[in-house]
């Protein structure tokens, strides 16, 4: 069975919005920076899963243009695969759009790939297979 990885929420200021996890009961357990998608990232484990902040660290970052365009939210989910490039091969195969033709170097080093929006109705899609 998949494992719900984390869920990926858009913040223009992590200070401002971990408030709100606090108080939801939530601590966070790493803060990293994830050069690749120019954002700083803190997680902040539930049973099972995580929420995941991502703070753009610069205007042309990935995240600071999803902001631009829809305001801080929702952002993505993403599933924890063993095998990324057999996921990936898989998707790409029943015609799904995804990101990058490689996968990508993501956090805690773990291998991610994202599957567009357009091709998934609209909701941004995250595989991740955890380091080895
Ligand atoms: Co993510």
């Amino acid at each position: 069975m998949r494992v719900l990885d984390h869920v990926g929420i858009a913040v223009a200021s992590l200070d401002r919005r971990l408030a709100l996890y606090r108080a939801l009961g939530l601590e966070v357990a790493a803060v990293e920076e994830v050069g690749s998608e120019r954002v700083r990232v803190a997680f902040l484990p539930l049973e099972g899963t995580s929420v995941e902040l991502l703070e753009p660290t610069s205007p042309d970052s990935p995240v600071a243009a999803f902001i631009a365009r829809r305001g801080e939210g929702l952002h993505h989910i993403c599933f924890r695969v063993p095998d990324i490039r057999a996921a990936m091969a898989a998707l790409a195969a029943a015609g799904f759009e995804l990101l990058s033709q490689e996968p990508r170097r993501g956090a805690h080093g773990c291998l991610v790939c994202f599957v567009h929006p357009r091709s998934t109705g609209g909701v941004l899609i995250e595989l991740s297979q955890p380091e080895a």
